[in-house]
């Protein structure tokens, strides 16, 4: 029997299959390896179940001298020091596959919220704003038959344009290497370079991890080639952005709206962007649907479980 640390709670049956099996220690909501239970029992750790907000660092590392795994409930791993995991021989698991569709879905309905301006007209009405229906009250973008750009053609990049095709969009995709033609025909999506796609999308969405390579992948260069009117979208993580740069766009243009689920230092909101109504906000819930989270929850475990009983983990971070 191991002693694990769960950052804290978890939905579905994770944290009791883990429990079933070893001493487990969960800590609380937004607290988690900040906390004094992680403290008081940190050198005994031998697994962690980590949070995209817990930063696995070198620090951390040598806090947890007997650690073997750090499962991750992301798939993104940017919270962690793989270099300095895999130097310790601690395995990094992620939770890749599960949460495609639901940030797929996210992703485009902030797509649909941005453009069609539905965070707004909320809000109007809401304050009794609304007036009754006129020709030109809150005209927005056209999403059918729009050009969608998709930075980065992963599984949710992928079920993204799948999304795209539905509505009739077409779609380009800048992706260090093009997929093969076939899959590139059945998704209906062309290969561009980065900077003919931000050139040329009536829509860019974010599906990219972020890395040393993709900070600030949209910085003031790459939104001054937008198209007047473009709409961004970013359901893959805030350092992809430059949130200064993106807030200049939205007030001098080219950029006419946003949809975000992502920033670069969260929970806070850049002023600018919390200001601004054509930038519709979400609260990092891209896969925030209850299977989805569960799912994701429940492999981390079975990650943990594997490593600590000395079998491959199911989804290593390679
Ligand atoms: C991830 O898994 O990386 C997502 O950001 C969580 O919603």
């Amino acid at each position: 029997m191991a002693r694990v640390f769960v950052s804290c709670p978890l939905p579905g049956d994770a944290v009791e299959r883990l429990a079933s099996e070893h001493d487990v220690v969960v800590g609380e909501e937004h607290v988690g390896i900040r906390g004094d239970a992680f403290a008081r029992g940190a050198a005994a750790f031998e697994g962690l179940v980590a949070l995209l907000t817990d930063r696995v660092d070198v620090a951390l590392l040598a806090a947890m001298p007997r650690l073997r795994v750090v499962a991750n409930v992301a798939v993104g791993v940017d919270n962690v020091d793989l270099g300095a995991c895999r130097a310790r021989g601690v395995a990094v698991t992620n939770t890749p596959g599960v949460l495609t569709e639901a940030t797929a879905d996210l992703a485009f309905g902030l797509l649909v919220a941005a453009a069609r301006r539905i965070a707004e007209g909320d809000r109007l009405v809401r304050a009794g704003r609304f007036r009754g229906w006129t020709p030109s009250y809150l005209l927005g973008a056209r999403v059918h038959g729009a050009t969608l750009g998709i930075v980065g053609l992963g599984r949710i990049g992928q079920a993204m344009a799948r999304r795209a095709r539905g509505f009739g969009m077409k779609v380009l995709y800048a992706e260090r290497r093009p997929l093969p033609a076939e899959l590139g025909r059945a998704l209906g999506a062309t290969h561009t370079s980065l900077d003919d796609l931000f050139a040329r999308a009536d829509f860019v969405s974010l599906h990219c991890p972020l890395t040393a390579d993709t900070r600030h992948l949209v910085d003031a260069g790459r939104l001054a080639r937008m198209k007047p009117g473009a709409v961004l979208v970013n359901t893959a993580r805030g350092g992809c952005v430059d949130e200064e740069a993106l807030a200049d766009a939205l007030e001098h243009g080219p950029v006419a709206a946003a949809g975000l689920d992502v920033f670069e230092d969260e929970p806070r909101v850049h002023p600018r962007l919390l200001a601004r109504d054509d930038v519709v906000l979400a609260p990092h819930i891209g896969s925030a649907d209850r299977p989805t989270r569960e799912a994701m929850a429940r492999i981390a475990a079975d990650n943990a479980l594997a490593v600590l009983a000395g079998r491959p983990p199911l989804t290593p971070v390679t």
